[in-house]
């Protein structure tokens, strides 16, 4: 399975922070923002990564990721010009997906729940689109998708002034091959960039669009602006210090999943022996 995970962007909304350095490597709480749609797209089942980036940026990326191999995966970098909209992954990445269904995943997004994985892999393994949708208490800022009484979705609307409903679409979105073509076909909007709306609102149309919602038992948090970064690294630490189990460690993941055995874990903790993240890997390890 492949999945796109979008790590491009220009993140205004942060500036200062991000003058310097690239959103997605900002840190929440204690790990790189990228590491937790990373990491969801692995609890998804996909080992063929394609990261966007800007220009400026593929050297960081790849030293925070290399190829990929240490946490079983497959690693590529394709670089995006500029901030030309989410749907542009599909123009940049079409070789990429080539004849296979892939997930995409914003790369300032971070979702959490224990089902999430079975819910993420049903998206991985389905037909045409699947997107999830999630309640918010403002949805203007967001694509918003409209139900009718059977639970079928009926518009989706990006950043409307006056939504129909509560239900946001979230970054994560699965598609069939064909969804390269669709993005190829699709207009620039009047701010210029390809939108991830037209391209699900296009499967809509055809009635292929599938709008799986995400209850109350699912976080799903972005983290674009100072204080939803802040809100998000709170989370996240309140979270880990009351279980003592972290979000979002590739690590983590790549060894649960079985990408990586004991020994393969085993070399990845030998550097990191002291830290408190290398720490928490033996003891994930020894507890076996
Ligand atoms: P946004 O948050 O919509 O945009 P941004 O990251 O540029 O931030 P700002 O609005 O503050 O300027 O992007 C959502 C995610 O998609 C984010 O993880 C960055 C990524 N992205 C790209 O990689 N390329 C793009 O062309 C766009 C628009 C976003």
């Amino acid at each position: 399975m492949k999945g796109i995970v979008l790590s491009g962007g220009s993140g205004t909304r942060l500036y200062p922070m991000t003058r310097a350095a690239n959103k997605q490597l900002l840190p929440v709480y204690n790990k790189p923002m990228v590491y937790y749609p990373l990491t969801t797209l692995m609890m998804a089942g996909c080992r063929e990564i394609l990261l966007v980036v800007n220009p400026s940026d593929e050297e960081s990326y790849r030293r925070l990721f290399d190829d990929g191999k240490q946490w079983g995966l497959e690693i590529r970098y394709v670089v995006q010009p500029r901030p030309g909209g989410i749907a542009e992954a599909f123009l940049i990445g079409r070789e990429f997906v080539g004849n296979d269904r892939v997930g995409l995943i914003l790369g300032d997004n971070l979702f959490y729940g224990d089902a999430l994985p079975a819910l993420a892999e049903r998206g991985a393994t389905g037909s045409g689109a699947v997107v999830y949708a999630y309640w918010v208490s403002d949805p203007s800022a967001y694509g918003v998708v409209e139900f009718d009484r059977a639970g079928r979705p009926v518009s989706i609307v990006e950043k409307p002034k006056e939504p129909k409903s509560n239900w946001a679409v979230t970054g994560l979105y699965f598609y069939d091959a064909d969804v390269c073509d669709v993005a190829a076909h699709i207009p620039r909007s009047a701010r210029g960039e390809l939108e991830i709306t037209d391209v699900n609102a296009h499967y809509l149309r055809q009635g292929r669009l599938h709008v799986e919602k995400l209850g109350r038992g699912y976080a799903w948090l972005d983290t674009g602006t100072p204080s939803s970064l802040l809100r998000a690294a709170q989370f996240v630490e309140t979270v880990e210090d009351r279980q003592g189990l972290q979000i979002g460690s590739p690590e983590e993941v790549a060894w649960r999943s079985g990408y990586i055995d004991d020994a393969g874990m085993e070399k990845l903790i030998q550097p990191i022996r002291d830290t408190e993240y290398g720490k928490y890997l033996q003891r994930l390890l020894a507890r076996g």
